[in-house]
């Protein structure tokens, strides 16, 4: 495969994934390796910080030979060494950074400590299949929809506005909790969208929220509250709900499918007042969530009618990865930036961007939304985000 200079070595772990990448100069992933956690932390019904972290050790040796074999690298080829700061969990975040930290003083490389959003933000812009990465154009309105975020970012070269994020819930953490109340093991949220598809979302019709002071900020919780009161209502009529176990009742297709679209049209809704305000140039998604398939259709038809220019992730790159990493440290190396592979600290919270928005420096703080949604397991034990 073509190559070009610098080679950066991209580590992420800031959750449950352990994963290393191996990215060219002009963005073409050369090698991207993904170990995820989940068979370790199934028995406790989701995600345990201390389990994570030691996974994270035990993994990487694994990780980081199959990246470099599949790049055709030793580690003396890397030339710029990246890894996740934050936000996420400390622990987690602790082990890819001292490794990225070490590997970079050992070989001599300047260092990049990325923000794990920055990762997912950009990642609209790579490629799969070994071609180059687009040009990231200087302005852009990223959407980043994850378990942990949904929020709508306005960048302006280097800086990243935040426009809207979410009241309450993610739109991932909706899609997991409901799979969860009718017996999907985790992650349920790509269950939750096949299971969608086959049944009709009109027959089933859930409000679509909006805030009442009119901001742009998403919300939510009432959408998973009046799902899982729907749950019951069939419950109550006789309908099986246990998704673990036979095929699934065409009511509860349905109300899947109506449940998805109210999901999607929240997006919808957002982005089509954005627009309203003034016209949106290119409009790039990011994220797990990213992976909806009637996110995705939608998305598309709705930037057709509009004359927007979408930007989708791809779907190998949507969950968290590696290569969205090392090519957003990519993208700062190219400004001339570098961090102190002495001094540089892991943060579980961290604002991002360094512009003067709405909202600046608001916190964007991965184990808060992991800790809300431990506190909410009906079980007693966390559960699992990601
Ligand atoms: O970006 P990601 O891998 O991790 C972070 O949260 O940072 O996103 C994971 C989330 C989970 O909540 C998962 O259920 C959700 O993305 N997800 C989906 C789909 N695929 C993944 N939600 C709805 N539809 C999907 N197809
Ligand atoms: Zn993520």
């Amino acid at each position: 495969m073509e190559r070009t200079a610098p080679l950066v070595l991209g580590i992420e772990t800031s959750c449950d994934d352990t994963a290393a990448a191996v990215v060219d100069g002009e963005g073409r992933v050369l090698a991207s390796v993904v170990s995820s956690q989940l068979a370790a932390h199934r028995p406790f019904g989701g995600v345990v910080p201390e389990i994570a972290s030691r996974e994270h050790l035990a993994n990487w040796p694994q990780v980081a030979t199959e990246a470099f074999e599949r790049a055709g690298i030793e580690p003396a080829d890397v030339e710029v060494v990246a890894a996740t700061r934050g936000p996420g969990l400390i622990g987690c975040l602790l082990v890819g950074l001292s490794l990225g930290r070490a590997l970079a003083w050992a070989l001599g490389r300047p260092f990049l400590a990325v923000h794990h959003l920055e990762g997912h933000l950009y990642s609209p812009f790579m490629a799969i299949d070994g071609a180059a990465a687009a040009t990231v154009p200087e302005r852009f309105i990223g959407l980043v929809v994850s378990g942990g975020h949904t929020s709508l970012y306005r960048v302006d070269g280097a800086a990243v506005d935040t426009v809207a994020e979410t009241r309450d819930d993610a739109m991932g953490e909706i899609f997991d909790k409901v799979g969860k109340r009718l017996g999907l093991p985790y992650p349920q949220g790509p269950r939750v969208d096949e299971l969608a598809e086959l049944g009709e979302p009109s027959r089933c019709p859930l409000p679509v929220a909006t805030c009442s002071d009119g901001a742009l900020d998403f919300s939510y919780s009432g959408l998973k509250s009046s799902t899982l009161l729907a749950i019951e209502a069939l419950e109550r009529r006789g309908v099986a709900t246990d998704l673990s176990m036979g095929e699934p009742a065409l009511e509860v297709l349905d109300l899947l499918a109506g449940f998805r679209k109210a999901a999607v049209d929240q997006v919808l809704d957002r982005l089509g007042r954005l627009h309203g305000e003034a016209p949106l140039g290119v409009v790039a998604v990011s994220g797990g969530v990213a992976a909806n398939r009637l996110l995705r259709r939608a998305l598309v038809r709705w930037a057709e009618a509009e004359g927007v220019d979408l930007r989708l992730v791809p779907l190998s790159l949507s969950g968290d990865n590696a290569a969205m990493i090392a090519h957003a440290a990519l993208l700062r190396h190219r400004r001339g930036e570098r961090d102190d592979p002495l001094s540089v600290e892991a943060a579980s919270r961290l604002p991002i961007g360094s512009g003067h928005g709405r909202q600046p420096g608001v916190d964007l703080d991965d184990s808060a939304a992991l800790l809300s949604v431990m506190d909410e397991a009906d079980d007693g034990t966390p559960e699992p985000t990601a």
